[in-house]
């Protein structure tokens, strides 16, 4: 598998400007050939302020010197109308998108935190790593932390819908890099490549269960492996055997020092309209962005 590595690479530096080490990247998704051009919200321009709160990945409740999503955006200022929804960058390949409507923000209250107190009540610019479910005999890679640390109160993200599961990407996120303003309809149109429903289904599936953390054709998150590129998966697992690693990943994933974690709660159904999108999405191109 060595050699597959530079094309991942190379997908991954594809998809988002670099990330800026004094501030936070803010660019508006180029229509068609068009290139980026990120803003740079530098921190020293934002006044930090200290919250205590609970965070999903630490379990209780910390204080934490920072400033919160909204305000970043704030300071972004060149958010038109359309732009209704963020597509959030972090350092892991991870994309989380936020609806940027009033009340969703207000629910979600994310918040970018630069330091945390520590044990000694001292404000310490570092974050401890998190390690999910450690297994008391083998090492699991952990999720570390640049020059920040995105903290979330609650589990909820509006794309989970109704599910059951107790997965939530914000407990996987790591530090935030970047934030990408889109139109979201348009944005959500680019993987609508039929209007088959059971693919369509399938979309759903993935929007509401992978696409966190995986992509398609180079585009979307680069956290896990893209569906596609260079080996679509549908070829290489049928949809009994990804129902089982959707569902039970963590089961061997510990020992393989594996981050992707496992929804129990994934039906066959599901899975197999997923494995019918995967496969038209690998026969056609993704539609272009046209807000
Ligand atoms: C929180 C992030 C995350 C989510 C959500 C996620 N994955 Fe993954 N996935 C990963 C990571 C990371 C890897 C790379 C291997 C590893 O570290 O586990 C991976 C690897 C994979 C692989 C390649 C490995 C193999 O054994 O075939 C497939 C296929 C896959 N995931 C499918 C899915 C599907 C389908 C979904 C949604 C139902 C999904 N993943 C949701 C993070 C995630």
């Amino acid at each position: 598998m060595a050699h597959l590595v530079p094309a991942l690479l190379l997908l991954v530096a594809a998809s988002a400007p670099p990330a800026p080490a004094d501030g936070i990247a803010v660019w508006r998704r180029p229509v068609a050939g068009a290139k980026a051009a990120p803003v740079i919200v530098a921190w020293s321009s934002l006044k930090l302020e200290e919250r205590t709160s609970v965070d999903v990945q630490l379990g209780g409740e910390r204080s934490f010197r920072g400033v919160s999503l909204k305000t970043i955006l704030g300071a972004a200022a060149q958010r038109t109308p359309a732009e209704d929804t963020a597509l959030l960058h972090f350092k892991n390949g991870m994309q989380v998108p936020v609806p940027l409507d009033d009340a969703m923000l207000a629910r979600l209250d994310l918040f970018v935190a630069r330091a945390v107190k520590d044990s000694t009540g001292k404000l310490a610019e570092r974050f401890d790593n998190v390690v999910h479910e450690r297994s008391p005999w083998m090492e699991q890679r952990a999720i570390t932390f640049g020059t920040n640390k995105l903290v979330a109160k609650d589990p909820f993200h509006p794309a989970l819908g109704a599910t059951t599961t107790k997965f939530t990407p914000w407990a996987h996120v790591d530090t935030l890099t970047g934030i990408e303003l889109v139109n979201g309809a348009a944005w959500r149109r680019t993987l609508r490549i039929s209007e088959d429903p059971r693919v369509l289904q399938g979309l759903g599936a993935f929007e509401q269960r992978c696409q966190f953390c995986h992509g398609v054709r180079g585009a979307g998150a680069s956290f896990g492996w893209d569906f596609v590129k260079p080996i679509p998966v549908h070829t290489w697992r049928d949809a009994e055997s990804l129902l089982y690693h959707v569902k039970f990943r963590k089961l061997t994933g510990a020992e393989q020092g594996l981050l992707m974690p496992p929804q129990p709660d994934a039906t066959i159904d599901e899975v197999r309209a997923l494995w019918d999108w995967m496969k038209a999405v690998s026969a056609n191109e993704l539609r272009p962005y046209l807000p």
